[in-house]
C-alpha cells in the first residue's frame, strides 16, 4: 500500500490488517484498518501508531514521505493497543521532541508502558499547537472509546482526526467514502456503532451538541479505523445523532436457540403474531447461526427483544447466555421485551430469560409462555397471541 494525501500536506500512513476477524468478542468479517496520519509543516506531527504487528507498514508509509526520525511530534488521540502497540518503538526510533496526550491520556500511557521519562505534553479540550502554517486544537473525548480519547482538530483544513469515532472495521485499499458502495460503509459504521459505541451514547449526545454549539466547520473526518469521510461527513455526524438518540424503528427481534426443534417452533409462531398484527419487520435470530456482533447490530433499531431458549439443566442455552451477556455490556435502550420456550421437566428458561429482560432494563409486555415437550397446534395458538400482545405494546 502507499502514503495517501488526504489534505494538502497531510497523509493517510496507517496498516490494513485484512485478516484479523475477532475484535473483543466482535466479528470483523473483512477485517480493520490501524489509521495513522502524519503532517508535514514546520513541525511534523504523526497522530497515533499502529498496533503491534504493523510497524512494517506504518514504516513503509512514512519512509515514502520523510526520514521518521525527522518527526518532531507524536499525537497520542487514543492508548488501546490498537493505535499504541508500537508506540514504543516508534517512540525509540523517532525520539519526538513531545508526545502529546490528554491528561487521562497520560495516566494510561504510564500504567500502559511504565516510561515516566517520555516526554509528555498534556493537552485539554481548547488547547492549541501551531505546527506552522496548520494549528491542532485538542477535544477531549472521554469513553470514545476510553477515558483518554481525544480528538485533534486542523481548523486550517477544517479536518477532523476523531480517532474511534465515525469509524469503521473494514480493510479496503480505497481511504475515502465515495469509492466505496456507500451502504456497505454504513452498515460497517453502523455494526461498529452497535457493538462499541452504543453503550456511551449520552457521552456521544454531549459531544454531538458541543460540537454543534462550537461551530466547528467539518469537511473531512479522518478515524482511526477504515474509511475517510469527505465526500459527505454530515451523514456519519447524522447517523451519530440518530444511533445515540436509540430511537427504534417498528421491528421485532425473535433472538432464540433450540434443540429439538420445539422452541423454533414457537418463535415461528411468536412471529405469526407480529405479522398478523402488522409488523412487518420480524428477525429469526438463531443464536447458534448468527454471531453475537451481528445480533447486536440488528437491536440497534429494533424495537422488540423477544427472546426464546428451551430449559438445558436447569437454564438457559449457552448460546443465549453468551448473546445475554454481551447484550446487556453494551446497554440497549428504548425496547420491550418478552420471553418463551420448551422444556421437559423442569422449565426454568423463560423465567431466566425474563430476568435477563429486567436487568437489562427492557419492561416485559406479557407473561412468558411455556410449552412442555413438542408444541400442538392449541398450545402454540398461546405463541401467536404472544407475538400480537409484543405487538401492541410496539406502537
Ligand atoms: Fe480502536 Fe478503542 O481502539
Amino acid at each position: 500500500m502507499k502514503a495517501t494525501e488526504i489534505k494538502p500536506d497531510i497523509f493517510w500512513v496507517g496498516a490494513l490488517d485484512w485478516n484479523s476477524r475477532d475484535f473483543h468478542g466482535y466479528l470483523i468479517e473483512k477485517g480493520t484498518t490501524y489509521n495513522a496520519y502524519l503532517i508535514r509543516d514546520d513541525k511534523t506531527a504523526l497522530f497515533d501508531t499502529v498496533r503491534q504487528g504493523f510497524k512494517s507498514d506504518l514504516l513503509h508509509h512514512l519512509h515514502q514521505l520523510i526520514e521518521p526520525e525527522k518527526i518532531d511530534y507524536i499525537v497520542v488521540n487514543h492508548v488501546e493497543l490498537d493505535h499504541s502497540g508500537c508506540l514504543p518503538e516508534m517512540i525509540e526510533l523517532i525520539k519526538p521532541e513531545k508526545i502529546f496526550c490528554s491528561p487521562m491520556g497520560h495516566k494510561a500511557l504510564l500504567e500502559h508502558f511504565h516510561r515516566p521519562d517520555w516526554p509528555y505534553e498534556v493537552v485539554k479540550t481548547g488547547d492549541t499547537i501551531s505546527l506552522g502554517r496548520r494549528t491542532v486544537k485538542f477535544i477531549e473525548t472521554r469513553m470514545l472509546h476510553w477515558p483518554d480519547s481525544m480528538f485533534s482538530y486542523i481548523p486550517e483544513e477544517k479536518l477532523l482526526i476523531s480517532s474511534d469515532a465515525f469509524g469503521q472495521h473494514w480493510a479496503t485499499s480505497e481511504r475515502f467514502d465515495d469509492e466505496v458502495d456507500p451502504g456497505e460503509l454504513m452498515a460497517h459504521a453502523a455494526k461498529y456503532y452497535a457493538n462499541i459505541l452504543l453503550l456511551f451514547s449520552p457521552n456521544v449526545q454531549k459531544l454531538l451538541a458541543e460540537v454543534e454549539a462550537s461551530g466547528l466547520e467539518i469537511d473531512m473526518i479522518a478515524p482511526d479505523h477504515g474509511l475517510i469521510w469527505r465526500r459527505n461527513p454530515g451523514a456519519i455526524l447524522e447517523a451519530y445523532q440518530r444511533w445515540s438518540r436509540q430511537e427504534p424503528k417498528e421491528k421485532a427481534l425473535i433472538i432464540y436457540d433450540t434443540m429439538w426443534h420445539s422452541t423454533e417452533k414457537m418463535a415461528n409462531a411468536v412471529a405469526s403474531g407480529l405479522l398478523e398484527e402488522g409488523i412487518n419487520s420480524v428477525k429469526l435470530l438463531h443464536a447458534r447461526k448468527n454471531h453475537r456482533s451481528d445480533i447486536m447490530t440488528e437491536v440497534l433499531d429494533a424495537k422488540a427483544l423477544i427472546l426464546g431458549s428451551p430449559t438445558l439443566n436447569n437454564n438457559i442455552m449457552p448460546a443465549m447466555a453468551d448473546v445475554l451477556t454481551y447484550m446487556k455490556g453494551l446497554r440497549p435502550k428504548n425496547k420491550v421485551g418478552a420471553a418463551f420456550g420448551s422444556y421437559g421437566w423442569s422449565g426454568e428458561a423463560v423465567k431466566h430469560l425474563s430476568e435477563r429482560l429486567d436487568a437489562m432494563g427492557i419492561p416485559l409486555v406479557a407473561e412468558g409462555v411455556r410449552i412442555k415437550n413438542v408444541p400442538a397446534h392449541e398450545t402454540l395458538k398461546d405463541c401467536v397471541e404472544l407475538g400480537r400482545a409484543v405487538a401492541r405494546a410496539m406502537r
